[in-house]
């Protein structure tokens, strides 16, 4: 079927954390929110249908996760990303970034490093300090090309610390945009193995691709290391199904796996998804394939669009390139430096909510992140703002 992702879906009556926070109710009803990483679309039709058919039935007591559940998941990643996984090593989390803190826990002692490449998605260094372990930046370069590259010598000099146990790789990268290479990816795994560096990858945003980008799914590189690498995936981003708070973590060491369930089941006392997050994620994974083919195309035609408003509008800007992931990254340095100010004030006197680039770490200073998951006629909106305020700020106001 054909899907309108231009339809503009009302999400002010649903409690949603992009368009009811504190920020968003302060600044009036006219104000249009480009931050937090959720797509303002409805879901796939197998989904809502597999659903509400659920519902429908209206018992709703204890639940065992089905095997359709697992064999939908290792469908999905044989089909889709040519990754064989056995179902024995699918564990649950209540999303990617309860499972990184988990997987920090067993795998970390307080004050152990944990290696993050900035500018990288804000809650990993909130996380890994929360916990008490040393958040340890192996900073991305920015190209003269503008694409964002790993650092090899720095993270072989970071890896070698031996008080540095753990990296979190986000792959595809958010906010830089980058779908990492094979070579890139193996040169990584080789520098963090060589020195007893454990990998925790985070592939959530792995199937929001550009035409022809290919997502490698960092295990399948090292099948020799599986006892070192752990897997973060999950629907919820691919699909939009973030409130039902699901996600899988695939450790193939049986003694590490082990640790982590006696962990989920006897520390935090957590034993699978909800009924209904099992039956939405085993409907996406199954049946919503079509979906994020016109997604994908949907969100590449965004860009474009994104990319000529940026050259039209805003030629001192720059707009990263975007390989993966709906998030965009905007070099408006040229205009404003300080991005945290740039924000606030965007805010209340342009009411359009990004965030600024600051949060994301080293390297982010005078960038906004801009999620352009929401129909064409609200980004338009939301850049017109934009570009408007930083241009009557150049010329004086
Ligand atoms: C790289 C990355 N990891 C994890 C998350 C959040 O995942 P979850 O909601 O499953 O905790 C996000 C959300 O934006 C993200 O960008």
């Amino acid at each position: 079927m054909q899907y309108d992702f231009d339809r503009v879906v009302d999400r002010r009556a649903t409690d949603s954390v992009k368009w009811n926070n504190a920020e968003m109710l302060a600044y009036g009803a006219d104000t249009l929110p480009f931050w937090v990483a959720d797509m303002d679309f409805t879901v796939a039709e197998p989904i809502r249908r597999a659903l509400a058919a659920r519902v429908e039935h209206a018992v709703f007591g204890y639940a065992v996760t089905p095997e359709s559940y697992f064999s939908a998941v290792c469908g999905w990643y044989a089909r889709r990303h040519n990754w064989q996984i056995d179902p024995e090593t699918i564990c649950f989390s209540p999303g990617v970034v309860a499972g990184v803190s988990y997987l920090l826990a067993l795998l970390t002692e307080p004050g152990n490093g944990v290696i993050i490449q900035p500018p990288v998605y804000h809650v990993f260094a909130r996380q890994i300090a929360e916990a008490g372990r040393r958040v340890v930046d192996n900073p991305l370069r920015l190209g003269a090309d503008g694409r964002y590259e790993m650092d090899f010598a720095d993270l072989a000099q970071k890896a070698a610390d031996p008080n540095n146990k753990v990296m979190v790789l986000c792959s595809p990268h958010n906010p830089a945009g980058r779908v990492w290479r094979e070579d890139e990816l193996r040169r990584l795994g080789e520098i963090c193995f060589a020195n007893d560096v454990f990998v925790i990858s985070d592939e959530i945003h792995n199937d929001l691709l550009r035409d022809g980008v290919r997502h490698i799914c960092f295990p399948t590189l090292f099948p020799a290391e599986k006892n070192r690498i752990v897997t973060c995936v999950s629907a919820s981003k691919t699909f939009n199904l973030a409130a039902f708070e699901c996600a899988s973590v695939i450790i193939a060491d049986n003694t590490l796996r082990q640790r982590y369930q006696e962990y989920l089941q006897k520390t935090i006392r957590l034993h699978g998804p909800s009924a209904l997050a099992a039956v939405a994620t085993t409907a996406a994974y199954a049946e919503g394939e079509e979906w994020l083919t016109q997604l994908n195309q949907y969100l590449e035609h965004s860009l474009d669009w994104l990319a000529d408003f940026v050259s039209a509008q805003l030629p001192a800007a720059r707009l990263i390139p975007c390989d993966g992931t709906y998030l965009a990254w905007l070099d408006v340095s040229a205009y404003a430096p300080d991005t945290a100010a740039l924000c606030k004030r965007l805010l209340a006197e342009a009411h359009v909510y990004f965030e600024e680039g600051e949060l994301f770490g080293t390297g982010g200073a005078g960038f906004l992140r801009i999620n352009i998951a929401c129909p064409l006629s609200m980004l338009r909106e939301g850049m017109a703002r934009l570009a408007s305020f930083l241009l009557q700020e150049q010329n004086g106001r």
